[in-house]
């Protein structure tokens, strides 16, 4: 299979390619220029925002796991250009050269005003929690767009707190290792079928968050727990804390 990873420079993505690319033919892509990558795919320098270039890299391409953007809160310019036109050239290109499976980068800040203490599933409200959550939520959306109409199944990744090893109390209900993630990518480009799935992007398929048991379905195994961290962490907690998932995202801008 033929896979083309965005934002491939970045935290996620030069994980996964390390770990996948013998399983894998790559096409990489970032605005960043990275030669690291170059011995692990074919590396094309690419602008989400400018659809000529997009399109370029979507030739002959199997599916594609789309991890790039920007990751935090910005302006609704930046968040505008990359995040959400940059999401809209892929499902176009997408569309446009048959490409029939997208992993899509979501966040749990697309659900980040989701009260804590329930266990959200995959159908959970969207309430975003800033500019950012709010271009996740609207990559969900195309993708159940794109998927009634042009039958490109996406699997929506609800991302939570990507790191080596959990940091703060928050991290109990949000992280997810390295090789979890790896996993999850793998899971869902090998599923049979996953229409417009969502999963939580966390190393556990159950906790005070997230109800993640039907990643279980298309195999994910987390292998790491954040509990194994508890005594080293539960006592660390942000200023502002919220009583919403998306932590402190929820006070941003406000
Ligand atoms: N790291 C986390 O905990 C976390 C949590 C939730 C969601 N996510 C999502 O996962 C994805 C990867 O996260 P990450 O931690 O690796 O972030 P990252 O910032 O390290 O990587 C994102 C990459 O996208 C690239 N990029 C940004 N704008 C671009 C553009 N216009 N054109 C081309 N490339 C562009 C950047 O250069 C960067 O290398 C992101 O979409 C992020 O929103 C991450």
């Amino acid at each position: 299979m033929k896979v083309l990873v965005t934002g491939a420079a970045g935290h996620i993505g030069k994980n996964l390619v390390k770990a996948i690319h013998q399983k894998y033919e790559l096409v990489l892509t970032d605005i960043k220029q990275d030669d690291e990558l170059k011995q692990f795919g074919h590396f094309q320098h690419a602008d989400l925002a400018v659809p000529e270039q997009v399109d370029e890299l979507a030739k002959n391409v199997d599916a594609i796991v789309h991890l790039g953007g920007i990751a935090t809160e910005s302006t609704y310019e930046l968040i505008n250009r990359s995040n959400f036109n940059g999401t809209y050239h892929i499902y176009e290109a997408a569309r446009k050269h048959g490409i029939k499976r997208i992993v899509f980068a979501s966040s749990n800040h697309a659900v980040g005003f989701q009260p804590i203490n329930q266990s959200i599933g995959p159908d959970a409200l969207h309430m975003p929690d800033t500019f950012y959550g709010a271009s996740k939520a609207f990559g969900e959306n195309l993708a159940n767009m794109y998927y009634q109409k042009h039958a490109i199944e996406t699997a929506s990744l609800r991302i939570g707190s990507y790191l080596e090893k959990p940091s703060e109390h928050r991290n109990l209900n949000t992280w997810i290792s390295v090789r979890d993630m790896n996993q999850l990518i793998v899971c869902c480009l090998e599923a049979d079928e996953i229409s417009t799935d969502v999963y939580y992007g966390v190393s556990s398929l159950y906790n005070n968050y997230f109800d993640n048991r039907d990643a279980a379905l298309i195999g994910y195994a987390p292998q790491d727990n954040p509990e194994d961290f508890r005594k080293e962490i539960e006592n660390v907690k942000l200023e502002n804390v919220t009583d919403y998932i998306g932590g402190v995202f929820t006070n941003f801008g406000r």
